[in-house]
């Protein structure tokens, strides 16, 4: 692989023009030889400094995207743009896919990889890896919802949920927090269509431990850093 491309894909932090002055600077070096050229190709073992530091080799790259509405979670859908048009480009990699889907009109944390192993984890039925969801309703919150969401309600004439947990916004009659441990299609809106209700705004707030980021604007995508991977499948 080229040099250049080998570490702007390891080190998000610099784009590929950094990265070739650096070269051209003399500051990279491959196997302890100092790199010249940025087109110089390296074996995939070859252990690379910039700086006298070793460039850490990342396997995969785990992002949290802030779906704004009006976007798809797939490759292409008609008109509508797709998250994969909200990742800049130095965080683009092959293989870039989301780990679970929101709808076009929900907002909030969408985890895009490329660690299919990690997605089949956190997406596992098995796993109950809980997703957090602020819901807005069309009607008020009725205390009555809290204990029948936590029995496991049936959606649409059979399908049985499991238990998730409801807490009313205590500032807005209309609003309330949703702990769901499964991902079934569309499954808070029907939730809350058997309950009676009309979910207005859905936003996803959190996968297993991890929080998405309160400072991440609405469209914005951020690298997860390697500690807080594992966060993704907190129960
Ligand atoms: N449940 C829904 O109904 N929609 C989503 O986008 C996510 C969960």
């Amino acid at each position: 692989m080229r040099i250049d491309k080998y570490i702007s894909s390891q080190r998000t932090d610099l784009s590929r023009s950094d990265v070739k002055k650096l070269i051209r600077a003399g500051r990279v070096t491959a196997d302890g030889l100092t790199v010249r050229s940025p087109d110089e190709k390296i074996a995939e073992d070859a252990s690379v400094c910039v700086d006298g530091t070793a460039v850490e080799f990342k396997e995969h790259i785990y992002l949290m995207l802030n779906k704004p509405a009006g976007y798809v979670c797939s490759a292409r859908e008609g008109a509508s743009p797709t998250v994969y048009e909200l990742v800049p480009p130095e965080l683009r990699r092959k293989g870039l896919f989301p780990a679970g889907r929101l709808d076009k009109d929900t907002e909030g944390f969408v985890l895009m990889t490329d660690d299919g192993a990690l997605a089949h984890e956190m997406l596992s039925p098995a796993k109950h890896v809980p997703k957090t969801y602020r819901v807005r309703l069309e009607t008020p919150f009725l205390p009555e919802y809290v204990p029948l969401f936590a029995s496991g309600m049936t959606i649409d004439g059979g399908e049985k949920c499991l238990p998730a947990e409801l807490s009313p916004d205590p500032r807005d009659p209309l609003a309330c927090t949703l702990i769901l441990h499964e991902g079934k299609f569309h499954q808070v809106k029907r939730m809350f269509a058997s309950a009676g209700n009309h979910v207005c705004y859905l936003k996803r707030l959190r996968i297993g431990g991890l929080l998405l980021d309160p400072k991440l604007p609405l469209g914005g995508c951020l690298e997860i850093m390697h500690k807080d991977v594992e966060k993704l499948l907190l129960q």
